[in-house]
């Protein structure tokens, strides 16, 4: 493994929201839902269940319980990541699992935008989830259509987020 490439694609991952349309083929789908199940977990739980859509009809209807997900009816595909939430770190294993699939998708080529459902009931309804798992994120995938974006990485500094030792002891890293 080359693992200045695993840095780059980590390091690289920005959210993709327009997709062109093209459909991400079955073997790489199934490998971002591995990426997925191999996340590590609290306990080894592996708390997750996940959705895959890919009936655009269905990516549209699921879109309706978004505040901002027009994106999602154009993408190529969508994970919908399920935790009981009965746990205090399954929202947490749930994000590993998502971020694993996301940066497994950027490393084969394919952008990914999560997508939060504000109308978490009625998604549930329409996606026939049991009443006690929370569907904690939506995640849209899709190849990229979008211009390569310019300028700096809308992140915060290092010095604006990092403590020494103690919470307070702020300052530059070397
Ligand atoms: C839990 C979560 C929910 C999000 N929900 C949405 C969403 O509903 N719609 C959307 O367009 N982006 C959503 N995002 C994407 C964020 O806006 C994005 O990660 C952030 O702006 C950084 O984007 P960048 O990596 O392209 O700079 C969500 C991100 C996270 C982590």
């Amino acid at each position: 493994m080359v693992h200045e490439d695993v840095l780059k694609v980590i390091l690289s991952k920005r959210e993709t929201r327009i997709y062109a349309d093209k459909p991400v083929p079955d073997e790489l789908v199934f490998k971002v839902l591995e990426a997925g199940r191999l996340a590590g977990s609290a306990k080894n739980r592996q708390p997750w269940q996940l959705i895959l859509i890919r009936d655009k009809k269905n990516l549209q209807e699921l879109s309706r319980f978004g505040n901002y997900a027009h994106h999602l009816p154009h993408a190529s595909f969508a994970v919908v990541v399920l935790v009981p939430d009965k746990y205090v770190h399954d929202r947490f294993d749930a994000g590993r699992a998502a971020q694993n699939m996301m940066l497994a998708a950027h490393a084969l080529g394919i952008g990914s935008c999560p997508i939060t459902l504000q109308d978490e009931e009625g998604a549930k309804k329409f996606l026939n989830v049991p009443q006690d798992l929370k569907t904690v994120v939506c995640i849209a995938f899709g190849y990229s259509a979008e211009e390569k974006r310019k300028g700096k990485v809308a992140r915060k500094q290092l010095d604006e987020i990092l403590h020494f030792e103690k919470y307070g002891n702020v300052g530059m890293m070397t």
